[in-house]
């Protein structure tokens, strides 16, 4: 799970993958069956033109289980790879007028205010820092309309190793001039520093949803 190979710039990284991605995947998340259809647990089923962000969305992995729960949402997705994008879109080529693609960095991008019902990011933001990541969960939260939900499915680890790992990535840093979010160098935390930043952030309620091994979901409630 956790790469210390000289780092590789991210949309390069996933450029390079794309094409294997998603049976790297179902090969490699444990439970990824469930994993997948959980993310989509906390959406209300409905037939509305809801509205959802999805923040790192790659191939829309997590997108087939969102639209058994929502058919007429509406998506906009937010990715830095062309190639990972253009998966997407052929896969979804009966959903299209549903979708917008967004090739851009959701770290520069700007959402917009009180706009989106759920926003969503599966295995995409455990390549940030603390002070990087709380940015973007502010950005996600103004985002949202009051009662909005932000659902977050990634890596964790236990405290300890949260510790180690982020001793070695920044030695890893310096030595290499990295900036995160920009490499793809994974900074797993714990479940605990995740609560806390959500708390420090202003979201409502911290629910873990599920955790199994290093995959873990949980929500946030504007
Ligand atoms: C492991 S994939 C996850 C894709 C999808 N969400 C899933 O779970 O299958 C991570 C994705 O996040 C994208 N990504 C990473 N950092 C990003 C950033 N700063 N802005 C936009 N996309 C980013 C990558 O290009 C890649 O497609």
């Amino acid at each position: 799970m956790v790469e210390i190979n000289k780092s590789e710039k991210m949309n390069e990284f996933f450029n390079k993958r794309a094409a294997s991605y998603d049976e790297y995947m179902k090969n490699n998340v444990n439970n990824f069956e469930e994993f997948y259809k959980t993310i989509a647990d906390p959406i209300i089923k409905t037939n509305e033109k809801i509205k959802i962000l999805d923040i790192g969305c790659g191939t829309g992995l997590e997108l087939k289980y969102i639209f058994e729960k929502a058919p007429n949402a509406r998506i906009i997705g937010v990715d830095v790879s062309a190639e990972m994008l253009e998966i997407l879109l052929k896969k979804y080529q009966d959903k299209v007028d549903q979708i917008n693609v967004v090739k851009d960095s959701y770290l520069t991008l700007e959402f917009g205010e009180n706009k989106f019902d759920y926003v969503v990011s599966v295995m995409t933001i455990h390549h940030l820092l603390y002070d990087t990541k709380k940015k973007l969960y502010t950005k996600i939260l103004k985002s949202l309309n009051n009662n909005g939900k932000y659902i977050e499915g990634d890596y964790v680890v236990s405290e300890g190793k949260e510790k180690r790992l982020l001793k070695q990535f920044k030695k890893q840093m310096n030595q290499e001039n990295l900036t995160d979010g920009f490499f793809h160098i994974d900074i797993p935390f714990s479940i605990k520093t995740q609560e806390k930043l959500f708390k420090e952030v202003g979201y409502r309620k911290f629910d873990l949803i599920f955790k199994k091994k290093e995959a873990a979901i949980y929500v946030g409630v504007k």
